[in-house]
């Protein structure tokens, strides 16, 4: 049986807590909440643009959730600062797990996609810089669709631009909510559980499996 495998960018392959080193330049002790509070309206935003029908790309997203951060926690920063931590976002760190990973999936002769709230030349351009860009067939972008996770449409697009079927579809992704949208659309679905202190979502709707780590997946996909 042939699978399909669509890994989620943001907080799975790719560390967002990247931009703390440079927050810390400029916001200093308060940089793990801004980063934070960052992160968690960057999604809300998405969340509620895809609910409202009001689609503007994901890094308009991420604009507009560091606006927010920055004056939730009273920090008030050059507009050139403001884009300096805006283009860290191309070069975010891959988690360290990510690189060996996709190695032994290829090694196994899966296909592999990014599949992203992103815009397909953001994803593009992190993952080159990120040195995980080769490991993927291509790049899935939700902007083709002018909705975000977890709108079903987004996965429908997945399976119509890969030509694969929802069954033997597999989303790996340490985003509960995109794990549960997933699931939601009859695909498979590896939740990446990177620490113990991450609850998943008390849904009717469970992870296919759960690891600890993006390396267990080549074995989970055997069992
Ligand atoms: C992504 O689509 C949800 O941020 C996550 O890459």
């Amino acid at each position: 049986m042939t699978l399909t495998l669509a890994f989620d960018i943001y907080g799975t392959l790719i560390d967002t807590r990247g931009v703390e080193t440079t927050l810390t330049g400029m916001v200093g002790s308060d940089a793990a909440a801004v980063s934070r509070t960052w992160r968690d309206k960057q999604l809300e935003y998405a969340f509620r643009r895809g609910l409202m029908g009001r689609y503007q790309p994901f890094s308009e997203c991420t604009r507009q959730a560091l606006d927010f951060a920055l004056a939730f926690h009273q920090h008030s920063l050059q507009a050139d600062q403001r884009q300096q931590l805006l283009d860290c976002y191309q070069h975010l760190p891959a988690f360290t797990d990510a690189l060996p990973a996709l190695h032994s999936l290829q090694a196994e002769g899966y296909q592999l996609w990014a599949f992203s709230n992103g815009q397909a030349t953001a994803v593009d351009t992190l993952l080159v810089n990120a040195g995980l860009r080769d490991c993927f067939a291509g790049i899935v972008s939700v902007d083709d669709v002018h909705s975000f996770k977890p709108d079903p449409k987004v996965y429908a697009h997945f399976l119509a631009r890969t030509n694969a079927e929802a069954a033997t579809t597999w989303l790996v992704s340490s985003n509960p909510f995109d794990v549960i949208g997933a699931r939601s659309a009859g695909w498979q679905a590896a939740w990446i559980q990177r620490s113990a202190a991450v609850v998943f979502d008390p849904w009717e709707l469970a992870p296919s499996q759960t690891l600890s780590a993006l390396t267990e997946l080549a074995a989970a996909l055997k069992r």
